[in-house]
């Protein structure tokens, strides 16, 4: 018997949902919740954990049979669809010495971040990204991207990517290259060189709209660290920098937002909630963090999410520790949806 057979309406509802029809008053609870609420818990993914796949992934998958030799980080609260959190895939990349990944290109935006990848490179139309510590590459939507490891030793790089937004608005388009297309590898810097100098960029008369993704794809680690160091720390310790489109100043794609951030030990960051969803992966050092009812112990290489909506607070246990966050902020702010809150 349904909840709604003894009201006085009840028929008149049975023949509305017969018809296809649904009357508002009977669900409106449940398609208003008055907050939101993120189906995963926080998870944390350490690094200890996932070497052994990696490894084996590296030993007894050739690069030949695949598109990219990538492990996705999956939370089962999403019922084994590939989700790290909502909106977001987080996942590492591992490549033999020779490896080459395809290159390819589709509508998901996807960052890199690298880890252990010297002698990695990665190709974004055109342009040779070298892949050394700390570097963050962008691959945004349509742009070709393929990668390489030209070194002597297995590489890993983190990456990021808004699968699960772009396939729940099934606005997913993918054109894959060829493995045969030598030319591709055969590139240096080429348009990157526009764009290594902060705070300058070339001058044009053309008015145009502002471009919703950044036209550099490269952000060395180096100048991420030297501004880290240079930013005053704000009262509880945090130091954080936000990489920028830098025709705007404004997020680096349209969906997906970068942040780094440095920690100072003993001080506990002011708790704060936001209603995008965010991974948080460990540059360095070691700490711990308070996300949600969840206490994470964590160290270099580790990964953890804060889903939207939920409580975060972070502290160093080494004297600093850095961690890159990538989130889906700027389709709450485009959407007029972004809330954030601290506590007091
Ligand atoms: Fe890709």
């Amino acid at each position: 018997m349904s909840a709604t057979s003894n009201r006085p309406d009840a028929q008149l509802i049975a023949a509305l949902e017969a018809a296809d029809y649904h009357p508002l008053w009977t669900r409106y609870k449940q398609i208003t919740p008055i907050k939101p609420a993120a189906k995963d818990t926080p998870r944390l993914w350490p690094w200890r954990d996932f070497a052994p796949f990696a490894e084996r992934a590296a030993k007894e998958v050739p690069i030949e049979d695949i598109e990219r030799r990538a492990i996705i980080l999956t939370h089962p609260a999403f019922g084994g669809a590939t989700t790290t959190t909502a909106n977001l895939i987080a996942a590492f990349t591992i490549l033999e010495p020779g490896d080459h990944a395809v290159p390819h290109r589709h509508t998901t935006a996807a960052i890199r971040f690298a880890t252990h990848a010297e002698g990695a490179v990665t190709i974004v139309n055109g342009r040779r990204c070298e892949m050394q510590p700390g570097d963050l590459v962008l691959t945004p939507p349509m742009c070709w991207h393929g990668h390489i490891n030209e070194g002597t030793r297995r590489t890993y790089w983190f990456d990021a990517a808004n699968i699960p937004l772009i396939c729940g608005l099934d606005a997913n388009f993918f054109e894959p290259g060829s493995r045969s297309d030598e030319q591709f590898w055969k590139v240096d810097e080429g348009d990157e060189r526009l764009y290594a100098a902060s705070g300058l960029q070339v001058a044009s008369d053309a008015v145009q709209p502002a471009p919703l993704q950044s036209g550099k794809y490269h952000y060395p680690g180096v100048a991420t660290r030297a501004m880290l160091d240079a930013l005053p720390r704000t009262a509880d310790g945090e130091r954080s920098l936000r990489y920028t489109n830098p025709q705007t100043g404004g997020p680096v794609m349209a969906t997906l937002d970068c942040q780094a951030t440095r920690l100072a030990r003993g001080a506990a960051t002011r708790a704060r909630r936001a209603t995008h969803n965010a991974i948080a992966l460990v540059v360095s050092g070691e700490g711990c963090s308070t996300v949600g009812d969840q206490r994470f112990e964590w160290q270099q290489d580790d990964v953890f999410t804060i889903p939207h909506w939920t409580w975060a607070s972070h502290q160093a246990r080494s004297p600093e520790a850095d961690l890159f966050i990538v989130s889906d902020r700027p389709v709450f702010e485009a959407l007029d949806l972004l809330r954030i809150e601290r506590e007091a």
